[in-house]
């Protein structure tokens, strides 16, 4: 069964939208985490739209499970990101006009950069994921990047519209991960993961944690953060 990481930045988000100190993303991690999560997803944007430097900063004292920072390779962030010591860094692309993370990073394209920033956390004692796309040349290019753990992103089979392009969507991740592993790879999945769809990800053999925020948050604003994260979870454990 696979862990589950519970990304709080759309707490932050509803607290943006008026400026005041609630609701409290510190908080909802403490409940997550108390409904059996295994580690508290938090992306701290260049543009912080959602999730504040001081969130992340009292995050790194709360969590009691593992801290896990979303985050872009801007030299700004990464310095934020050496000084506040995550357990574990997560790099991800970044476009201003995006609503979210729309897709995964371009290691190959990118590759000095992103090698560079993986070196420096490493060799700080961060563990690094690079979250992309479920293709092999990205998979071969985060292997040499030096990062131990890639998060497959999982969105074009969450949004896919018919049953066949869910199938064919399906398939690539399946073979991604077996790629993966075999390079040895620790195989993270997430984005647009939900109640009705999380299942059959979560039985992929190889897949050891997933990341889930929207569908929890918006579940929680009808029944509470702590039974939200705690359906998922249970959802998890029977695969
Ligand atoms: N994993 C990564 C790397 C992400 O960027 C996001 C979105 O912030 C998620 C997981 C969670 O996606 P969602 O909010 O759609 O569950």
């Amino acid at each position: 069964m696979p862990r589950l990481g519970v990304n709080i930045d759309h707490v932050a988000t509803l607290r943006q939208a008026r400026g005041g100190k609630l609701p409290d993303p510190v908080y909802a991690a403490y409940l997550a985490e108390q409904a059996g999560c295994d580690s508290i997803v938090a992306h701290l944007r260049e543009d912080r739209r959602h999730i504040q430097d001081e969130d992340l900063r009292l995050l790194r004292r709360k969590v009691g499970t593992a801290l896990n920072m979303e985050m872009s390779i801007a030299p700004e962030i990464l310095k934020i990101c050496l000084r506040v010591r995550p357990d574990q860094s997560t790099l991800v692309p970044e476009k201003r006009k995006e609503l979210t993370t729309e897709g995964g990073l371009d290691v190959e394209g990118n590759f000095k950069p992103v090698s560079k920033a993986v070196e420096k956390l490493e060799a700080s004692g961060i563990a690094v994921s690079l979250f992309i796309d479920p293709e092999k040349k990205q998979i071969a290019a985060a292997k040499r990047s030096g990062a131990r753990i890639i998060e497959l992103h999982t969105g074009r089979y969450s949004a896919a519209k018919s049953s066949s392009q869910k199938e064919e969507y399906f398939k690539q991740i399946e073979s991604a991960v077996d790629y993966a592993a075999g390079l040895g790879l620790a195989v993270n999945a997430g984005h647009g993961l939900d109640y009705s769809n999380v299942k059959k990800i979560a039985e992929i053999r190889g897949i050891e944690e997933l990341n889930i925020g929207y569908a929890i948050i918006c579940k929680a604003l009808y029944v509470g953060l702590f039974a939200a994260v705690k359906e998922m979870k249970e959802l998890i454990g029977k695969c």
